[in-house]
């Protein structure tokens, strides 16, 4: 699938106050700083229209961008930054998990984990979370560019491996590089088959 045209189309401090028009819509979560807003930038073709730092904390609301005037692509903020209080923490994630939680339109949760260190906690366990709520979640490895392929491998399989231990069945994978613009076909291919589903073959 070819992404002709996005539009950014609101930051919403809630859940509530996110579009009501319906429209399909695929959000991107994990970690501060995994590179959420720099695979959107990689799947639109577009250099920053999500905005990202060097520093974790960048995205602090919901970010909705209009694809082809027929879907959204999310951009949430991260989960699991340190460097702020922990009001404000409570508040992110309560405005993450509302947003998961409640939105009819989601689609799909892409969950995005770094594919240069192990496995953390916070990420098994967040997504260990959304399988109790019944979220419908794939993973996807980000900055596959960074670690040697041997380590890359290494952190995939004990990923895997710690997965495993909660989950009889793996959730889909992908493995990204916004550096490289690696995995942007399958990810939109995935996109357009849960599309076609939705909004019927001519989407
Ligand atoms: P928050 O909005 O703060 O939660 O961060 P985020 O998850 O949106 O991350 P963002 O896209 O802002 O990227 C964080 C940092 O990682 C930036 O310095 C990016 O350039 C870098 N980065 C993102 N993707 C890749 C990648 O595929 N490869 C490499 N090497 N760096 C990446
Ligand atoms: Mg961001």
């Amino acid at each position: 699938m070819k992404i002709n045209h996005v539009a950014f189309a609101g930051s919403y401090p809630t859940e509530t106050q996110c579009p009501q028009d319906g429209k399909p819509e695929f959000a991107f979560i994990g970690r501060s700083n995994v590179g959420k807003s720099s695979l959107i930038n990689m799947l639109c073709g577009r250099k920053e229209i999500a905005h990202t730092s060097k520093k974790p904390g960048k995205t602090q609301l919901i970010n909705y961008f209009l694809v082809d005037s027929n879907w959204y692509l999310v951009d949430l903020p991260g989960y699991g930054y340190a460097k702020i209080s922990k009001k404000k923490r409570r508040e992110w994630e309560k405005m993450i998990q509302d947003y998961l939680v409640k939105r009819t339109a989601l689609q799909c949760a892409f969950v995005l984990i770094d594919a240069k260190i192990p496995p953390q906690p916070i990420d098994i366990e967040f997504i260990n979370w959304l399988g109790e709520m019944r979220i419908p979640f794939v993973i996807v490895y980000t900055k596959t560019d960074r670690p040697k392929k041997k380590q890359l491998e290494a952190n995939i399989q004990a990923f895997q491996q710690a997965l495993k231990e909660h989950w009889a069945e793996l959730p889909q994978q992908f493995l990204t590089s916004a550096r490289e613009r690696t995995g942007k076909e399958e990810i939109l291919s995935f996109i357009k088959e849960v599309n076609d589903r939705t909004l019927g073959q001519d989407s």
